[in-house]
């Protein structure tokens, strides 16, 4: 159990408590990829904190007359009940308990909705644990004393336990999550901001490519299992840590040309991790290598330094500064677009994390 996050002595109360709070999405440069018990990463992740790719989340406590066993909730969804969410919620709970003991004793209606394109195939896992462990840590700031250092921390810790990626969603410009040796007060069970980075990387741009809308085939959470047994495990760890320590010089000193191959390899090596796993499966589909070859045919005949990533999908992040946005804007339109299901995208940039609206 994480000492730092126990429950302090909460003083409860009986009048009903409601919140909002909403978090964005992020997407990952120095991809996690692997994990063990209890969320902790196999290695350390650096991510770029999103703007308009958001979650919104409302939350009413009810004080129960008796305590139950288990968290007692209700979660509506854009309007809708939705009972497939509940597993998860049931699980997050449960992980989160021992840290929010308090919980047994409200009744907690939970009301979320995206601002991005549903089923757009963008995941919403990252920004919708942040936005519910941000009302939840909001409420027990009510009951009992948490310092402001520490409710961010905490958001980012109870988030992590709903999904490891949500734990980065907390803050901006960009945070990292896993102990590293290169941030001295990385941690394994919560991200910190890493905030001194070039001018140029606060306002990167980062337009979501909609290759696929579909269900994807394989979930992350299966993807992480199967680094287990993986034959390139602990090289991929290794490498992964090595990049980290290899982009954050890199990021303070604004250098461009030494950022775009780390961040591409990044997205590489995930893809090629899945594509060796046993079972192997491919995420990617025949438009996502269509867009990497524009891309680089586009960087290669210009000089303008646009590149790009990858999540556990099809789906493309076009990662340029926003000081070639214009170009980068014509470029995406009719080059990119083609490619892209309806010729849909989400355009967003680097945003600052959490806030209560
Ligand atoms: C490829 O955070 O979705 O996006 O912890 O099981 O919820 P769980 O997994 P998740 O994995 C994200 C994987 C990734 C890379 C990343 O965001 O670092």
């Amino acid at each position: 159990m994480e000492q730092r996050f126990a429950a302090q002595s909460i003083q409860q109360t009986t009048d009903v408590f409601h919140t909002r709070w909403q978090a964005p999405s992020n997407i990952a440069l120095i991809k996690y990829w692997g994990k063990k018990a209890p969320q902790i990463p196999l290695n350390a992740s650096l991510s770029f904190t999103l703007s308009n790719a958001i979650t919104q989340t409302e939350v009413r406590f009810l004080p129960l007359k008796t305590p139950t066993k288990t968290v007692t909730f209700s979660i509506r969804f854009e309007g809708e009940e939705k009972p497939e969410f509940r597993p998860k919620l049931e699980g997050f709970f449960t992980q989160i308990l021992p840290y929010q003991p308090f919980l047994i004793h409200y009744q907690i209606d939970i009301t979320s909705q995206n601002t991005f394109p549903h089923s757009s195939g963008i995941a919403s896992s990252a920004s919708s644990m942040a936005a519910l462990a941000a009302c939840l840590v909001d409420f027990e700031a009510q009951l009992s004393s948490i310092s402001a250092e520490d409710r961010l921390s905490k958001i980012s810790f109870l988030a992590r336990l709903g999904s490891g990626s949500a734990s980065r969603s907390v803050q901006g410009p960009m945070m990292a999550w896993g102990k590293h040796n290169a941030l001295a007060t990385s941690a394994d069970e919560w991200a910190i901001p890493v905030t001194d980075i070039h001018p140029l990387f606060t306002d990167f741009c980062d337009t979501i490519l909609l290759i696929d809308k579909g269900q994807k085939q394989v979930s992350s959470t299966l993807g992480h299992k199967l680094m287990h047994k993986h034959s390139y495990a602990a090289q991929r760890f290794e490498q992964a840590n090595a990049h980290l320590t290899e982009v954050l010089p890199i990021l303070r000193s604004g250098d461009l040309d030494g950022f775009i191959p780390i961040v591409e390899k990044e997205a590489l090596h995930l893809h090629a991790m899945m594509m060796t796993s046993d079972p192997y499966f491919i995420l990617m589909k025949p438009n996502t290598l269509q867009v990497i070859e524009c891309i680089w045919a586009y960087r290669k005949s210009t000089g303008v330094p646009v590149c790009f990533t990858l999540d556990a999908g099809a789906n493309v992040h076009v990662l340029y500064p926003k000081a070639v946005a214009k170009e980068v804007g014509v470029f995406i339109n009719s080059e990119l677009l083609p490619f892209c299901e309806n010729r849909q995208c989400v355009h967003d940039y680097v945003g600052t994390g959490i806030k209560k609206y």
